[in-house]
């Protein structure tokens, strides 16, 4: 695989060419997810979940993301590095500054945040200054208790024109990527459509530019699998086959299929 930059990745969107996205948290998997060619990895704040036993992203701090994203950063140089920052970490625009740096000196690419419109004027003084973002609607799992556990979000009309809204505004601040998390196909499909940057799903339906899961999901070994997700190690036997079987699937539209979604 060649390295993946931004660029590569609105190509493919404007080409209509999918792409997969996989979380990583450590060496092994960093070198793996390069070797079956997966285009970009998040060092997603799921790892306070899936690796760290808590039991939501709440808890993840700085000095986490930093020590995880060095180890992967140092086995991948072929796909897009994006970073998460946890939570509480850009509750102003001083902190976001300076929590996204540590993050990019460490090896990101690229920045993720979750929330929408009042997240502005961060993702244009992140932009303006260099820092790649990548933005996060619909289910935002660092605000689950403010919404009341992992619930499917956009069902009404309401809800949905206001994630319409704030994905317009991400964008037209200067993200550059989006990843939209649980919501009916119909509004992923829709969210995709209106953008020019690439929207990465994951319960979003088959429609999005891109695909993302967390790696234990597609390995079947986290404790509960999300009705998105599915486990690709099951029909392979190997890591880095399950893996490349994922990426294939994406590419080939053959992955997410209807009953991965929502309505
Ligand atoms: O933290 C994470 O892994 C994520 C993805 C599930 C999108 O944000």
């Amino acid at each position: 695989m060649k390295s993946i930059s931004l660029s590569t990745l609105k190509t493919m969107k404007s080409s209509r060419e999918k792409f997969a996205v996989l979380t990583a948290y450590d060496a092994a998997f960093a070198r793996l997810s390069e070797m079956a060619g997966i285009e970009v990895v998040l060092v997603g704040d799921s790892l306070g979940n899936v690796s760290l036993g808590y039991s939501s992203t709440v808890p993840v701090t700085m000095e986490d993301m930093l020590h995880h994203t060095r180890a992967v950063s140092r086995s991948n140089s072929k796909s897009l590095i994006v970073a998460d920052m946890p939570y509480m970490s850009y509750a102003n625009e001083e902190q976001a500054l300076t929590n996204a740096a540590r993050l990019m000196q460490t090896g990101a690419q690229m920045v993720k945040l979750e929330g929408g419109a009042w997240l502005e004027t961060t993702v244009c003084k992140l932009t303006e200054r260099g820092v790649p973002v990548c933005g996060h609607l619909g289910l935002t799992p660092q605000s689950v208790d403010k919404l009341g556990g992992y619930k499917v979000q956009g069902k009404g009309a309401e809800d949905a024109a206001k994630i319409v809204r704030d994905a317009e505004c991400l964008q037209d601040a200067g993200a550059d990527l989006l990843v939209l998390e649980c919501v009916p196909s119909s509004l992923g499909a829709e969210i995709s459509a209106r953008l020019n940057i690439p929207v990465i799903g994951i319960g979003a339906g088959p429609d999005t530019d891109a695909q993302v899961l967390v790696i234990y999901d597609i390995l079947g070994i986290s404790p509960r699998s999300p009705k998105f997700a599915k486990n690709f190690l099951a029909e392979t036997g190997s890591i880095l086959g399950a893996m490349e079987n994922y990426a294939k699937a994406v590419r080939q539209g053959s992955f997410p299929a209807e009953e991965h979604g929502f309505s």
